[in-house]
């Protein structure tokens, strides 16, 4: 079975070096997918759910210290500081290898040690990169059953002499000195995510929850793999990847970037207001982009299952979400219903009368507290969803006709900007500014940066990144996306969202769909080419004209005041910062001044 030779003296070394009671290849079966269940249940860290409400599904608690990813103690170690950038921690890597050495020393002694071959993306596809993870956590294995292809196939795949991303993690609790183990084992205090971008591998210490601990996704798929991408002349994005169809029945596809908890799960699975048209889902967090012969971009979803935000969704507002977990689920942090079954904010109106909350209390409407951790996740296979799309295991991807940039921004952004062009849009993704979300330890609602959605993601400098992005603009024979800004989140002076979102951003897809078809208008405007005031189909919308046009309006003074902070945010990346950036900045500039003088 592991006749690679590579990956067995790999597996002897982390042997040797984690110390473990046992070592199980895994082998992606059902019979492995139940067996780790059994365990977690045994154990109490997991409880089966009512088998007549939500068959096949588990509920797990995690501990409260560890309940989303850690920004701050996720670490990108190139050989030069400045090669992660100011956008990553950087620690040297012979002294984060001497620190991990430590750690790791017999972190395994008393546990089993799961040696989980993946692939990221479909087993066979030229895009698809394989990866190997060692975990000591029965918790990742059934998670990575799901959000990636596990097992024999694998395997096969990478051969005698294929390559593999190592991926190492242990929960960081040897149980030793007859120490009993709790249900969520973590090690918050010594918590490492370390990157090393240049051998391609990658270190988890110290947390079980997704993220941190189920390496394919954001420390391989997006850190590793972007260096991977701009070292090959690829893409590999925080992006969700849709089918639309018009109602003449032609389909394009787009890939969107949105920071974490702002709105891909969504818009992936959106189901349409607009009449006629129809949006299937190919994957709602990552695309791994490569040129096609025909000089188009074409994507994968490197996953095969959704880690999503449960609280917000409901049959309201994403009932494709929702139906995808009729059953063989996890849910993780989610309250327990008294009749076995899972609840979450946002998932009906009222709440029940009682339910155990996320942390196992007794809770009821008069609690202060969510019931659901904000970052409450279910995990479940994307083939379960009803509005997958049929070609959403395609070997050679979907080519995108359209990328979108957005991020929560209650100011000044449209609904809807249009770049001229590739450099002009590589601009717009570098400019992203956002609320920082539940989805990462820290202060929620701070505005930050988050280029392109990437800043937790890319596993180099981002001025680089950026280069790396003009240069994929200017690739011999490319037929380029168009590219878009958008903006969800727009409030008005009472706090309120603007815009209805959910289903209602068909509305906006319309409108780029048309345009990539060539048959829709626009306005050019100073910061970028914006609908006509009929180019959004606004009907059946409780908008008064003054919403409308707010929704489409030029801030110019808002913009205008931008200006500078961007200037500031670009100058920590010094002579790393690509000038076509600064010259869009400047342009930006110079055409809302032109704007202002204008209407004086
Ligand atoms: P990650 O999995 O963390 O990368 O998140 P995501 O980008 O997939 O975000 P998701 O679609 O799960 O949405 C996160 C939250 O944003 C949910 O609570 C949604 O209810 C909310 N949301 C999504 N789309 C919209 C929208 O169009 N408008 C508004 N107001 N909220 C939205
Ligand atoms: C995100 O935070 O962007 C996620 C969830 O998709 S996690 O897998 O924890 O990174
Ligand atoms: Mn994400």
């Amino acid at each position: 079975m592991l006749k690679n030779k590579q990956l067995q003296e790999w597996i002897e070394q982390m042997t040797a070096l984690c110390q473990p009671e046992d070592v199980v290849i895994c082998d992606g079966s059902t019979q492995e997918y139940d067996r780790m269940w059994e365990l977690l249940v045994a154990s109490g860290a997991a409880k089966k759910l009512n088998e007549a409400k939500r068959p096949n599904s588990y509920l797990v608690r995690s501990d409260p210290a560890d309940v989303a990813r850690v920004e701050s103690r996720t670490y990108i170690c190139s050989e030069e500081p400045e090669d992660a950038g100011p956008n990553n921690n950087w620690i040297n890597p012979q002294e984060m290898r001497g620190t991990l050495t430590n750690l790791f020393e017999g972190c395994m002694r008393g546990r089993t040690m799961y040696v989980i071959p993946f692939s990221m993306g479909p087993v066979g596809s030229p895009i698809a990169h394989i990866g190997v993870e060692v975990s000591d956590s029965p918790y990742v294995v059934t998670n990575m059953h799901i959000m990636t292809r596990v097992g024999e196939a694998v395997l096969e795949e990478l051969g005698e002499d294929g390559d593999f991303v190592p991926c190492v993690h242990s929960v960081g609790v040897p149980l030793i000195d007859g120490k009993e183990d709790v249900t969520w084992p973590c090690n918050p205090e010594n918590l490492y995510i370390a990157h090393f971008p240049t051998t391609r591998e990658i270190w988890s210490f110290g947390s079980g929850y997704g993220g941190n601990a189920l390496l394919g996704k954001k420390c391989f798929a997006l850190r590793i793999a972007s260096a991977m991408a701009r070292d090959e002349g690829w893409l590999a994005e925080h992006m969700l990847i849709l089918k639309l169809t018009n109602p003449e029945g032609l389909s394009k596809y787009v890939a969107g970037a949105f920071p974490s908890a702002c709105g891909k799960t969504n818009l992936a699975m959106l189901i349409p207001t607009v009449p006629g048209w129809k949006v299937e889902t190919v994957g709602d967090d990552i695309a791994w982009m490569k040129f096609g012969d025909d000089g188009q971009l074409y994507a994968i979803n490197p996953e095969a299952g959704f880690f999503g935000v449960a609280p917000g969704t409901g049959m309201d507002s994403n009932a494709n979400a929702m139906l995808s977990l009729n059953e063989n689920c996890i849910f993780t942090n989610v309250a327990e219903t008294d009749d076995g079954d899972v609840w979450w904010e946002g998932m009906t109106d009222e709440a029940p009368e009682h339910l155990i909350d996320w942390t196992g209390q007794d809770w009821t409407p008069n609690n202060t507290t969510p019931a659901a951790h904000p970052n409450a996740r279910f995990t479940v296979n994307a083939a379960q969803c009803p509005a997958i799309a049929e070609e959403w295991e395609e070997l050679k991807g979907v080519p995108i006709s359209a990328i979108l940039f957005g991020g929560r921004r209650a100011t000044v952004v449209p609904l809807v900007n249009e770049a001229r062009d590739w450099r002009q849009g590589t601009f717009f993704g570098s400019i992203v500014s956002s609320e920082k979300t539940a989805a990462a330890a820290g202060k929620i609602g701070e505005l930050r940066r988050d280029p392109m959605a990437m800043l937790p993601f890319c596993g180099y400098n981002m001025a680089d990144y950026w280069s790396h992005w003009l240069s994929v603009g200017e690739q011999e024979g490319a037929v380029l996306p168009k590219i878009y800004y958008v903006n969800w989140f727009r409030k008005d002076d009472d706090g309120k969202f603007m815009w209805p979102g959910f289903g209602e951003n068909s509305r906006v897809l319309e409108w780029v769909f048309n345009r990539c078809n060539g048959t829709a208008d626009a306005i050019e405007t100073p910061i970028g080419n914006l609908p006509t005031m009929d180019g959004i189909n606004f009907e059946g919308l409780n908008l008064t004209d003054a919403q409308k046009a707010e929704l489409l309006r030029v801030e110019v003074d808002g913009w205008l005041s931008e200006i500078p902070l961007i200037n500031e945010y670009y100058d920590q990346y010094g002579d790393r910062m690509p000038e076509a950036l600064r010259v869009e900045l400047n342009e930006l500039q110079q055409r809302l001044e032109e704007a202002k003088q204008a209407v004086a």
